[in-house]
């Protein structure tokens, strides 16, 4: 170990903290013009910075000393201040760093210490022991009856179709049978294990019935086969006896609470490889999730491969210290990359239709977008914009200009091949966070908003979405936004928004007749740590989400349920913002148990839906997670 840097909490107030940064040369060698790059999410206001100069692009930040010598076993001192709400968690330290020195360009590692904190979390969240139910069903079915004596299946188990539209599911059944059961069953032929088609269930509806001549899955849609099978899983358990699986006579006739029931991922902070996400498409199935928004673009990297436009996989795909987009996050000295092909996306999209999933694939504008500016500067960069902003990850230029020829080609030609490679109704279009000040002294803009007589900023982010709402329509498509999208007040009630700061936006805009999804940060941000302990990975901007705050979500609880406002909440969504999730196992950490929480949120009426009733059945449903490696948080540390 020859460098080290500490970072500790000097003095804190509501929304300002003083930090202390000490870099040590523990090497037996002085060096000269040095400087220490490292990663943090804030924003480091660059004239409180003492001793030295700092220059920071999102989290990735330069430190140059002013005194450019540091003796062998000396350390380097200096402080600086952010205003934002004080640090809770060690993850919001320095998050990797490096040391240049002599004038290589060689980067030499340094050990980051955990940050000390001033006023770290002290409680600490109890939840009470339970006993694991007898019929572990996440989430809960909203009718059913068990009765005395069970079913078993055996070799001689086999599945029966008597249905249209179940193919999918009884593969999907086998699969998985195989794989947490090690359970193998004849090919599909004539058993004991009946899909039926029953017309009289609705889209996602589905009955179970498990009595003495076998189980019956009934449903009237793929869908609903998906969620039969995916209960049916939650109900066996295995026998001492090899390949013998047990389940208790029942009768199960279970309908969703909500027809959307979504979770989001970030791909672009951190890339997942094809087989996480999989993985968790695969998870989502398990709890009757029957949509998957995939966050394919952002500021820090462009993931889905274009082919009219190589260049922003080419650039925009990649960070590294020589590249248009520096590193951010993690993994700083080394280059970082990673993106989706098409042929990719169609596997996945395939894979997750089998399970009943609709992928919504989300293209982020007008903001975040600078993975794609720096990729296509030739027709996203209006040299002669001299705007002034800051967004809220800390750059300066990351949003397309509603006044350039190339914003729309960019559009027109992103659009054509997502909604080709897509299947989905839906496709998302971002529009948050665009920061204040964009545009305002771009000739351009001002021009263009002369010409429509728009008197605020706002609007040109309007004009640009109501483009991309029309282009959408043309290619048969419905576009959905963030809350922000009806910013502006230029696209159509047509847009479904998705709130997601609070629920107010989502309150707002059904009253004015958009149909809302609810994916509120306080309740469904999957990225918030789980407890008030510093060592939990995770921020908490929003909120800490404890399990059982997440369980208790209820979607404008304030609101009668007869209300008609009511009736245009499609659904509910979680969602996984990826700045510090780079592996499985975090990930796994963040969204489990959270997301069975959620699911039932999701599924289950708000009637049948009890915090102790569901611990115990969580309590249960724990082995099914272990089978599947999955490393969720223990609800019982
Ligand atoms: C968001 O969290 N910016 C949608």
């Amino acid at each position: 170990m020859s460098f080290r840097v500490d970072l500790a909490v000097v003095s804190e107030q509501k929304q300002f903290c003083r930090f202390g940064l000490t870099v040590h040369n523990l090497s037996d060698q002085d060096i000269h013009n040095w400087s220490l790059t490292f990663v943090i999410d804030r924003f480091i206001s660059p004239d409180s910075v003492t001793n030295a100069a700092l220059s920071q692009v999102g989290s990735f930040c330069t430190l140059e000393p002013n005194n450019t010598h540091l003796k062998a076993n000396a350390h380097f001192y200096c402080e600086f201040s952010i205003t934002t709400a004080p640090l809770r968690f060690y993850t919001d330290g320095i998050k990797d760093a490096f040391i240049q020195f002599n004038n290589s360009n060689a980067r030499h590692p340094v050990v980051v210490t955990p940050i000390v904190l001033a006023s770290p979390y002290k409680e600490r969240t109890h939840i009470t022991p339970v006993d694991a139910a007898t019929l572990n069903i996440i989430p809960k079915p909203n009718q059913y009856e068990i009765y005395d004596g069970q079913y078993t299946l055996s070799n001689d188990s086999q599945i029966t179709l008597q249905a249209s539209g179940a193919e999918e599911a009884a593969n999907w059944l086998q699969q998985e049978l195989s794989s947490l059961f090690d359970f193998k069953m004849k090919p599909i032929g004539k058993g004991d294990i009946l899909y039926r088609t029953n017309p009289t269930l609705d889209e996602g509806e589905y009955q179970l019935i498990v009595d003495r001549f076998g189980v019956r899955l009934e449903a009237g849609s793929a869908s609903g086969f998906v969620h039969a099978s995916a209960t049916l899983l939650q109900a066996l358990t295995r026998c001492a006896e090899p390949n013998q699986l047990t389940i208790p006579y029942l009768k199960i006739v279970d309908s969703p609470r909500f027809k959307y029931r979504g979770m989001m991922l970030d791909c672009s902070r951190h890339f997942h490889p094809v087989e996480r996400v999989k993985r968790l498409i695969n998870n989502l199935a398990h709890y009757k999730f029957n949509t998957f928004h995939w966050h394919l673009t952002d500021d820090e990297g462009w993931r889905i491969e274009i082919k009219a436009f190589p260049e922003l996989t080419q650039v925009g795909s990649t960070r590294s210290v020589d590249s248009p987009l520096v590193p951010q996050f993690s993994t700083i000295s080394e280059e970082y990359s990673g993106f989706y092909s098409q042929a990719e996306i169609k596997q996945v999209v395939a894979y997750a239709e089998q399970r009943g999933i609709t992928i919504i694939p989300e293209i982020d504008v007008p903001g975040h977008c600078r993975a794609a500016i720096k990729s296509l500067p030739h027709l996203l960069v209006d040299d002669e914009d001299h705007s002034q902003y800051r967004s809220i990850q800390n750059y300066n230029d990351n949003v397309l200009s509603p006044a350039l020829p190339g914003t729309y080609l960019f559009l027109d030609k992103v659009l054509e091949e997502v909604a080709e490679l897509f299947p989905s109704k839906w496709v998302h279009i971002g529009a948050d966070e665009v920061p204040s000040g964009v545009w305002e002294e771009s000739q351009k803009c001002q021009a263009l908003m002369q010409e429509h007589g728009y008197s605020d900023t706002k609007e040109l982010q309007g004009h640009l979405l109501r483009y991309a709402e029309k282009k959408l329509r043309s290619l048969g498509k419905r576009m959905v936004g963030w809350e922000e999208a009806q910013h502006g007040d230029k696209v159509s009630k047509d847009t479904v928004i998705y709130s997601w700061l609070s629920e107010e936006a989502a309150l707002k805009c059904a009253k004015q007749g958009f149909d809302v999804i609810l994916q509120p940060g306080q309740y469904t941000y999957l990225d918030m740590a789980q407890d008030y302990a510093p060592e939990e990975p995770g921020v908490d901007w929003a909120n800490v989400i404890p399990l059982e705050h997440a369980y208790r979500y209820e979607p404008l609880a304030e609101l009668d349920d007869q209300d008609p406002i009511k009736k245009r909440v499609l659904g509910i969504q979680c969602a996984l913002w990826c700045e510090i999730v780079n592996n499985q196992q975090r990930m796994d950490y963040m969204i489990f148990p959270r997301l069975t929480a959620i699911a039932e949120a999701c599924w289950t009426q708000n009637t049948q839906r009890n915090w102790e009733d569901y611990l115990s059945r969580l309590k249960g449903h724990l082995s099914l997670l272990n089978k599947q490696g999955i490393n969720y948080r223990s609800p019982w540390k």
